[in-house]
């Protein structure tokens, strides 16, 4: 078994060392681990260029415009059993490294578009992707903040494992903890949480499970949360109303009161977002979100030959120009 624990904090600090408490507790257990600092890698912000979808939906592969050393990080966390991901909070979320490597992980390593992919390349004749694509994953994250500004952190971190749809074990934070290698309550949950990791990982080892097929797997470990569905606590409220949206998952309902804790209850009369199968981090999900980006792809390739469509982007372009960054003047 292999874990894979991955800091985004500064070297040697908090989040390394956690990180490594974490790994000591997993080779323990019998798993080859493996560390990244992250900070020392080359890892580009997406630009946006949406190469991965169209290659994806148009069965041309996955391809992404970025040369860097994202590519082996995905590869890396393919071949790992459990990936721990331990991130500094900033500004109450997750780290701005952190959201690079959540929107690289999107449409272009969505599972749901690779099964399509996979679908594409059959009818082509050619090789099909690596299976591992579609090994489900164990998958944890710890934050550590140095002061009390927290609550955005776990729905930052979890959307990472949407795309490929991983099963999350553990998803905590720890405030005040600058000097959190002196405390030992930190310490033991943070060994519980890879203890946590690595029988999740045995679990999916013994049984092979896959990601098709492991809709109704849960192998969370943490908090009960107010999803049913992701143990979710972070929902955007439409404004004067209950109604509300889970924002890991996507499930749409509305919050309500329970023996003094609040819940929240799908609402099946929304269509399609009330409905479980659409969850976002489901196969099935996947495949809807994916038809639809397809649809709308589709719209756009044929409003780029339409003459109104060309003649407001011409419009509108004539407009202004940008400014010159301050890197690129002579
Ligand atoms: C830009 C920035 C924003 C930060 N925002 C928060 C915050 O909102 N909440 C918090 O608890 N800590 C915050 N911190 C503190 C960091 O979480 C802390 O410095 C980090 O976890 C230390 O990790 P390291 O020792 O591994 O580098 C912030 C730090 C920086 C640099």
């Amino acid at each position: 078994m292999k874990i894979l624990g991955v800091s985004l904090g500064t070297k040697n600090g908090n989040n390394d060392t956690m990180c490594r408490v974490a790994l000591e507790t997993c080779k323990e257990m019998g798993a080859e681990i493996e560390f990244i600092h992250l900070l020392d890698w080359d890892i580009q912000y997406c630009s946006g260029c949406v190469a991965c979808s169209r290659g994806l939906v148009m069965g041309k592969g996955m391809i992404c415009s970025r040369k860097d050393d994202f590519s082996t990080l995905y590869e890396k966390m393919i071949e790992a059993d459990g990936v721990l991901f331990v991130d500094p909070i900033f500004e109450s979320g997750a780290s701005g490294l952190y959201h690079v490597i959540t929107d690289r992980m999107g449409p272009g390593h969505d599972t749901g578009m690779l099964l399509g992919l996979q679908e594409a390349l059959a009818k082509q004749g050619k090789d099909p992707l690596n299976p591992r694509y579609f090994q489900q994953k164990a998958i944890s994250f710890i934050a550590i903040g140095g002061s009390d500004w927290a609550v955005r952190c776990e729905t930052d971190h979890a959307m990472l494992a949407v795309s490929p749809g991983w099963k999350i074990v553990d998803n905590d934070y720890f405030s005040w903890s600058k000097d959190v290698i002196m405390q030992d309550d930190k310490i033991a949950r943070v060994k519980e949480i890879a203890k946590n990791l690595v029988e999740a990982a045995q679990y999916i080892i013994d049984n092979h499970v896959m990601i098709p097929g492991s809709e109704d797997l849960d192998l969370w470990k943490g908090k009960e949360g107010a999803c049913p569905h992701c143990h979710g606590n972070a929902f955007y409220i439409f404004p004067g109303t209950t109604h509300a949206v889970c924002e890991y998952c996507g499930m749409e309902g509305h919050l309500e009161v329970v023996d003094g804790a609040t819940k929240f209850v799908f609402d099946e009369s929304i269509v399609p977002n009330g409905h479980i199968e659409h969850a976002h981090d489901l196969v099935s999900g996947k495949k809807a979100h994916g038809d639809d980006i397809f649809a709308n792809e589709s719209r756009l390739m044929n409003l780029f030959k339409d003459p109104e469509f060309k003649a407001r982007k011409a419009h509108y372009t004539a407009v202004c120009e940008p400014t010159t960054p301050p890197s690129k003047m002579k």
